[in-house]
């Protein structure tokens, strides 16, 4: 079956593309054989004097490359001729004497919009799905279709290099503001405006695109002064934003620079030749495996498939309007448009907790993500009271109130009086086991955890957590439900810190303990940024909350002994009054909300001097290797379904450096051998907490690995 048909109608051929058996258009071996052949088609046909490319797929334009095809390859040499032949056809699209037409709705992303750069003219809706834009570098890799040619020539080199440095999409309004398209038109008339504009171009030829923007535009992206600040600035921004960790933003930025600088010819050969390199590299195979991983996460619904039909959310119910309560409420609205209810005790609360729920979509509003219409149409979908009026009609109730077991059974208690008997009822608490809160429920089969991370908005993953009572349909219903709130998410047993607080937590003791030696703040934090974690122990602790912290940590020492006891660091802290970021005082300072250094009274407090010459590697290895034996800890317990759920979990939940791959992957990398050595060492010098995980020793003895090699 052929991926592109053509129908001419007076002189101008409208060319589909409709990817047999699959969701979205990709770029493959295979489509390209067919598109040379329509090329010469449509060199050759006299009766042709235009062309439309438009796409038959609801969703997309051309979604991007194959990745199979790319990631299947095993040299650097092969990559490298992927790339160049990809240029080829592309410069063919632009080498066409007759005009070629851009029809672009839905995902128009990476060889989807190089493709349509080689375009002639481009039109794009102004829906939503639409959205244009160079993801290359999310996958370690940069635009090497002639992409780091053409954009920076159609929108200049800053708004492109800010394109292709960050791999972020924009929708078709921006679009059109940056010159990247030359027409907006609605879904329903897309074809027929390409179709105009495809004869309107054959007849006048292409339009003048003046770069707009004044004088100082003028400088920095068509003066070779200008573009060198350009090209200096953009640097910065990628060594602060990757901490060197990651080479294709640099590539990228050199495939821009050489053709700018030294014409098209010399970038394409900058392109295809990182491409190779890059493609075949170490990074982008992890950044590959992780966007895998991530898809078929999408895909999964925590249950057997066909076990069961996820219920249908028509109303949620939100009890507690607190921090969490008011995060998950404002994204059910935003991303699945729901109606939601949500209780508090009182109407104070309630009120506080409805304007927090509404502060994305306000200000989704003022970034002019939603229009006025679409805002007031959300927002209506929020309402509380503090009592359980309209909970009656709720199919899934999410609690999110005060972390205290009684608390939250009573209201399970309320919540199963007033609601149907299917309705499903959720808990976020981080730290109490679920099946502790469903001891007393009457219908124990419709509950479970479904733990959200802060803040809710913003925080990819989620983790549901049924117990051994949890019926297969609440499952899927909950994993489904997160999905749809835009989430990743994984499945985990109902065990204490579930998964990510459990590798979390000797990680964050370790931390403290290294403070309790005088290591100073600082030392810690910025080893640990500089190893790939967004943001160090210390200030994670802060941004956590020293309370919420103490109270979790409690849990994990009761729970597993002393391998997991705190150290007596966020005790004296909280003695002091000091709650972390929420109350501006913590580890380090706050001035108006913004952390202004570490605070060194925290070192009197703990009764230590900060040591001047602490080694970052001793901290880096004690810190990471906590980390890691806990993992495998928790794999023993089976705390996951699967490594690539744990490591999933650690880069969303935490933002475990995405490059090394996840905890387990990099147990793999380093060997169970080499992990077991390391531990045994931290073991001698630093005692019993370090003895490494009985499935390690086992992995070193039989040579096994997490994941196939
Ligand atoms: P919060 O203190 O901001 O909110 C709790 C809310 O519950 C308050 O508004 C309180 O008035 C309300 N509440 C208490 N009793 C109630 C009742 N009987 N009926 C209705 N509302 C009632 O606390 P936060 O931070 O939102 O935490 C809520 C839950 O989420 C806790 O179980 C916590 O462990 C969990 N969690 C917290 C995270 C965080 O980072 N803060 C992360 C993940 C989970």
């Amino acid at each position: 079956m052929s991926a592109l048909t053509t129908t001419v109608e007076d002189g101008i051929a409208v060319v589909t593309f409709d990817l047999p058996g699959e969701p979205v258009n990709k770029l493959s071996d295979a489509v390209k054989v067919e598109f040379e052949a329509l090329l010469i088609r449509l060199r050759d046909d006299q009766a042709i004097r235009a062309a439309v490319l438009i796409s038959g797929k609801p969703d997309s334009f051309i979604a991007g490359a194959d990745i199979d095809e790319f990631s299947a390859l095993t040299t650097e040499s092969a990559a490298e001729r992927l790339s160049f032949e990809g240029q080829e056809m592309v410069n063919r699209v632009e080498a066409l004497a007759k005009p070629v037409v851009a029809a672009i709705h839905g995902a128009c992303l990476g060889g989807g919009l190089e493709l349509a750069l080689a375009c002639h003219y481009r039109v794009a809706t102004d829906h939503p799905r639409t959205q244009l834009g160079l993801p290359e570098v999310q996958l370690g890799l940069l635009p090497a279709a002639g992409g780091c040619q053409r954009l920076p020539r159609l929108i200049g080199a800053r708004a492109a290099l800010d394109m292709i440095l960050t791999g972020r999409s924009e929708r078709g309004a921006r679009a059109l503001r940056l010159g990247l398209v030359d027409e907006l038109a609605p879904p329903s008339i897309l074809s027929a405006a390409a179709v105009a504009a495809a004869d309107r171009v054959a007849r006048q030829g292409p339009p003048r695109r003046s770069p707009g923007g004044g004088l100082q535009a003028y400088f920095l992206d068509r003066t070779a002064a200008g573009r060198r600040m350009v090209y200096r600035a953009a640097e910065k921004r990628v060594r602060a934003r990757t901490g060197g960790h990651y080479p294709a933003p640099l590539r990228a930025l050199d495939a821009v620079r050489v053709g700018l600088e030294q014409g098209v010819t010399a970038g394409l050969a900058e392109e295809h030749r990182a491409f190779g390199e890059l493609a075949v590299g170490e990074v982008s195979r992890k950044l590959v495996q992780v966007f895998f991983a991530t898809a078929a996460l999408k895909k999964d619904d925590g249950i057997p498939p066909g076990m069961a039909v996820p219920r249908q959310i028509r109303r949620l119910g939100v009890v507690g309007a607190g921090f969490m309560g008011a995060g998950i409420a404002g994204t059910a609205a935003l991303n699945v448009e729901v109606d939601t209810r949500l209780k508090d005790a009182d109407l104070v609360r309630v009120g506080k907790g409805l304007k927090a729920a509404g502060a994305p979509l306000a200000e989704r509003l003022r970034r002019k993500r939603l229009t006025r219409p679409q805002y007031e149409r959300l927002g209506a979908l929020l309402s509380g009271g503090d009592d359980y009026r309209g909970f009656a009609r709720a199919d899934l109730v999410i609690e999110a109130v005060f972390e205290d077991l009684e608390l939250k059974r009573r209201v399970l208690m309320e919540v199963e009086a007033v609601t149907r008997p299917e309705a499903i009822f959720a808990s976020n608490t981080s730290t109490i086991p679920i099946r502790e809160i469903a001891a007393r429920a009457e219908r124990p089969d419709r509950v479970l955890g479904m733990h959200f991370f802060s803040p809710v908005e913003k925080m990819p993953l989620l983790e549901v957590i049924p117990t051994d009572a949890t019926a297969a349909e609440a499952i899927v219903t909950a994993v489904r439900f997160g999905r749809r709130m835009g989430k990743t998410v994984i499945v985990v047993a109902d065990q204490p810190g579930f998964w990510v607080n459990r590798i979390l937590s000797p990680y964050l003791n370790e931390a403290a303990i290294l403070l309790t030696e005088g290591v100073p703040i600082e030392v810690i934090d910025r080893t640990m940024t500089a190893w790939g974690f967004p943001v160090g122990p210390i200030a994670l602790l802060d941004e956590v909350g020293l309370d919420v912290a103490q109270r979790a940590g409690g849990v994990m020492h009761a729970s597993f002994g002393d391998r997991l006891r705190p150290p007596e660091t966020l005790a004296r802290l909280l003695a002091e009054g000091r709650l972390g970021r929420k109350n501006g005082r913590g580890f380090y300072r706050y001035r108006d909300g913004h952390k202004a250094g570490a605070d060194d009274s925290v070192y009197p407090l703990l009764g230590v001097r900060p040591v001047e010459d602490a080694d970052p590697s001793v901290v880096e290895r004690r810190l990471v290797y906590a980390m890691l034996n806990e993992a495998a800890m928790a794999m023993d317990d089976d705390v996951v379904r699967s490594p690539r759920d744990g490591d999933i979990g650690a880069l969303f939940g935490i933002g475990f450096p995405a490059f090394r791959g996840g905890p387990l992957r990099l147990v793999d990398d380093l060997t169970a051998a080499r992990v077991v050595d390391v531990l045994r060492d931290l073991e001698d010098v630093h005692g019993p907490r370090f003895a490494p995980a009985a499935s390690l020793l086992e992995m070193d003895a039989h040579g096994h690995r997490y994941y196939p090699a």
